[in-house]
C-alpha cells in the first residue's frame, strides 16, 4: 500500500530571541542563508518530498512570512520589463498555489506539541510531516524525501535522527534504541533534553518528522513535560505505550542548527561555498582570512 504524505506543518511562531535585536521586526524563518530565507529551504524541502498543504502555525509579528509568499505584481512586471528572467525565476519558486498554504495562530507560547497540536483540524485523519526551519539539511537527496521513501517499507512515526557528541545529548529529544538496522533504529522510548547522565543514547531528533495523527489525539491529553512545554516528543513516546511503531532514520545529509548563531554562520560559509556563483571569490576570501589567522598566532 502507498503511504500518501500530502501535508507538512511548520512551526514558526517561536519568537527567535537568540537573534535579538535582528529578530525585533523580522521573523527569524525570513533571515537569510545567501539570498534565499530559512523558511524557503524548508518549503523547498517539503516540495521535494511531494508535499502538497502547508500549514504555518504563526504567532503575532510574522506577517512578513505570510507577504513572503504571496505573489508581487508590481516587482514581477519591472523585472519582466528589464528582461531579468534569472531573478523572476528565483521569485516564481516563492509563490504558492492558491490554497496550498494556511496559516494558524498559536495564542499561547506553549512549545512544540502545542504548535503541532494547533494544526489538528487541518491535518484531520491523515499522516503528516513536521518540519522545524531551524535545522537546514544539506543533502543531494532532500531529507524529508529521503523519510518519506523510507516510510513506504515502515508506516508508524519516523523522525530524523543524527548522532551527537553525548554532551551535547541534553539539548535534543533523544532514542532509546530498540533495534539498530543502520539506517533505520526501532525505537522502545524518546525523551526530551535529558540530565546528560540520564540520556539512553547520543542519537538525537532532528527536526523532520512523519507522523500518524494518533499523535495529534496524544496531544490532547498530555501535560507539560521538559521545561514547562507541551513536548513532541512526549507525545510521539506514547505511541509506544500503545504498541505502535516509532522509528528513528539516519539520514544522509549534513545538518545545520541555525537557531543558533554558530550554527547560522557554519550554514552561511557552507551554503556559499556551495554556490557556483560564489564559490571562487568567497572561498578566496576564506583562505586569506585563514593564512592571516594563523599568522597571527
Ligand atoms: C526541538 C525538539 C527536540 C529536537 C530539536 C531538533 O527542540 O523539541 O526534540 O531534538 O527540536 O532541533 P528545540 O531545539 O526547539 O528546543
Amino acid at each position: 500500500m502507498k503511504r500518501e504524505v500530502t501535508k507538512a506543518i511548520f512551526p514558526v511562531a517561536g519568537l527567535g530571541t537568540r537573534f535579538l535585536p535582528a529578530t525585533k521586526s523580522v521573523p527569524k524563518e525570513i533571515m537569510t542563508l545567501v539570498d534565499r530565507p530559512l523558511i524557503q529551504y524548508a518549503i523547498d524541502e517539503a516540495r521535494a518530498a511531494g508535499i502538497k498543504e502547508f500549514i504555518f502555525v504563526t504567532s503575532r509579528g510574522k506577517s512578513a512570512l505570510e507577504d513572503y509568499f504571496d505573489h508581487a505584481p508590481e516587482l514581477e512586471t519591472s523585472l519582466r520589463r528589464k528582461g531579468k528572467t534569472d531573478l523572476l525565476d528565483a521569485l516564481e519558486n516563492t509563490n504558492m498555489e492558491s490554497g496550498a498554504i494556511a496559516y494558524i495562530r498559536q495564542h499561547k507560547a506553549l512549545g512544540l506539541g502545542h504548535a503541532v497540536w494547533c494544526a489538528r483540524r487541518l491535518i484531520a485523519d491523515e499522516p503528516f510531516a513536521v518540519i522545524l526551519p531551524d535545522d537546514v539539511i544539506a543533502a543531494e537527496k532532500p531529507c524529508l524525501q529521503q523519510m518519506v521513501e523510507a516510510y513506504q517499507d515502515t508506516g508508524g512515526c519516523m523522525v530524523a535522527a543524527m548522532e551527537v557528541p553525548p554532551e551535547k545529548a541534553s539539548a535534543y529529544g533523544v532514542l532509546d534504541i530498540k533495534d539498530d538496522m543502520g539506517t533505520m533504529v526501532s525505537v522502545k522510548g524518546m525523551v526530551e533534553k535529558p540530565d546528560a547522565a540520564d540520556a539512553p543514547s547520543n542519537l538525537a531528533v532532528i527536526g523532520r518528522y512523519i507522523l500518524t495523527p494518533k499523535v495529534l489525539q496524544n496531544l490532547n491529553d498530555i501535560k507539560s513535560g521538559s521545561g514547562g512545554e507541551v513536548q513532541l516528543t512526549d507525545a510521539i513516546h506514547q505511541e509506544l505505550h500503545q504498541d505502535r511503531d516509532v522509528y528513528g532514520y539516519r539520514f544522509r545529509g549534513q545538518r545545520f542548527d541555525c537557531g543558533s548563531k554558530a550554527g547560522f554562520l557554519q550554514a552561511t560559509v557552507a551554503f556559499g561555498l556551495s554556490r557556483p556563483d560564489l564559490r571562487d571569490e568567497f572561498g578566496q576570501y576564506l583562505r586569506e582570512m585563514m593564512t592571516l589567522q594563523s599568522a597571527a598566532q
